[in-house]
């Protein structure tokens, strides 16, 4: 990479220090400024963290003229409304998952990204980790076949919640959907395509946040889909690709440590591992300025309509649970 980029971070809360951290590890990215509601906390963070600028609103932070890319890490209720001021000040914007509340500001997002010719791509790790990638090469080579069907879990339980927990509180976008379910419908999407049909349910909170939803997905060609995430199960976290000749088994023990394992009748199960030390946080932002460096507007790993896909996915869930969107 020919040019350092300068990094801000927007709301300096639990994942930013995370991202942080794995930024240090990246060659060419310096984190220049923070920027923070309150100027306490983003001094405590850039003396946490070894950052030379810290800012007391995202306004002064989005007006440095320093910088080059920000990372939106603020709850999703205000990922629409954040990046778009990042995007207004000509800032490449990396934003946290879940892009946005819904596909109608997922959309004012791109066209922003669009009208302002800035780099714009959600921080969603999964199709930057080789895991994935690794798994779509297993699949492309044709030794278990088509897919037929595919399982995915991701359940954790730290109840019982504090209504004003970003999981819960609908301010926030409380939502196990929006949450960790999204990375599971993301897998169906990235394995199987659109789907054709789908039935969903949900365990709800009088708020009408959900605490436990189960979606059932049909396809072309007889495929079909089940994910069930909630924030009341400590289900761990899986996806199962069954397939013609075998199963291709996705295993995330924590977001580092990754497997993939191949079940083929009558052999040993091969297990294949990845490297841990790293939850793709870093992958993101490696991508970012790769992109920068090659005048694109946007990632092809992760693109907007990829994003865009997905939320439209999400709401419709959302329409047949009833969940507060
Ligand atoms: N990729 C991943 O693995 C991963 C993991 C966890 C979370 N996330 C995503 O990252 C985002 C933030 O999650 P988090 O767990 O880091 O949350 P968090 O610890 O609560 O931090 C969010 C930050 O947003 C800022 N903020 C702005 N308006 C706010 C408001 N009205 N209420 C509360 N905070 C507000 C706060 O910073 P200041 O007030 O100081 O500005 C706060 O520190 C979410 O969208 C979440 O989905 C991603």
């Amino acid at each position: 990479m020919s040019k350092t980029y300068n990094w801000g971070i927007l709301a300096p809360g639990n994942i930013a220090g995370k991202f942080v951290s794995e930024l240090k590890e990246v060659e060419n990215a310096v984190v220049l400024a923070v920027g923070s509601r309150d100027i306490k906390r983003s001094v405590d963070f850039a003396a946490i963290h070894g950052i030379e600028r810290s800012y007391g609103s995202y306004e002064e932070l989005v007006a440095d003229p320093d910088l080059d890319i920000i990372y939106v890490a603020s709850p999703h209720t205000f990922h629409a409304e954040h990046t778009i001021l990042c995007l207004n000040h000509k800032k490449a914007v990396l934003c946290e998952k879940a892009f946005g509340m819904n596909a109608e500001e997922v959309k004012m997002m791109i066209q922003s990204a669009r009208e302002n010719q800035t780099f714009l791509m959600e921080a969603f790790f999964t199709p930057h980790q080789p895991s994935y990638q690794e798994a779509r090469k297993i699949l492309d080579s044709g030794i278990l076949g088509e897919i037929k069907h595919i399982q995915g879990w991701f359940g954790f339980n730290r109840s019982p919640y504090n209504p004003n927990s970003r999981l819960i509180n609908p301010e926030l976008g409380g939502s196990a959907l929006l949450d960790i379910g999204l990375y599971l419908m993301f897998d169906v999407l990235y394995f199987l395509g659109q789907p054709s049909r789908m039935e969903a349910f949900a365990d709800l909170t009088p708020q009408k946040i959900d605490l436990s939803v189960s979606v059932a997905m049909e396809f072309e060609g007889g495929k079909s889909a089940h994910i069930f995430a909630s924030i009341l199960s400590d289900a761990g976290v899986g996806t199962d690709l069954l397939c013609e000749k075998g199963v291709l088994r996705l295993r995330r023990i924590n977001a580092i440590e990754q497997t993939l394992e191949i079940l083929l009748p009558g052999e040993a199960i091969r297990i294949v591992e990845f490297e841990k030390s790293s939850c793709g946080l870093k992958l993101e932002a490696i991508e970012v300025m790769k992109c920068l460096e090659n005048n694109q507007l946007e990632s092809t790993v992760m693109s907007l309509h990829n994003s865009l896909q997905l939320i439209e996915n999400l709401d419709q869930v959302r329409q047949k649970t009833g969940i507060n969107c």
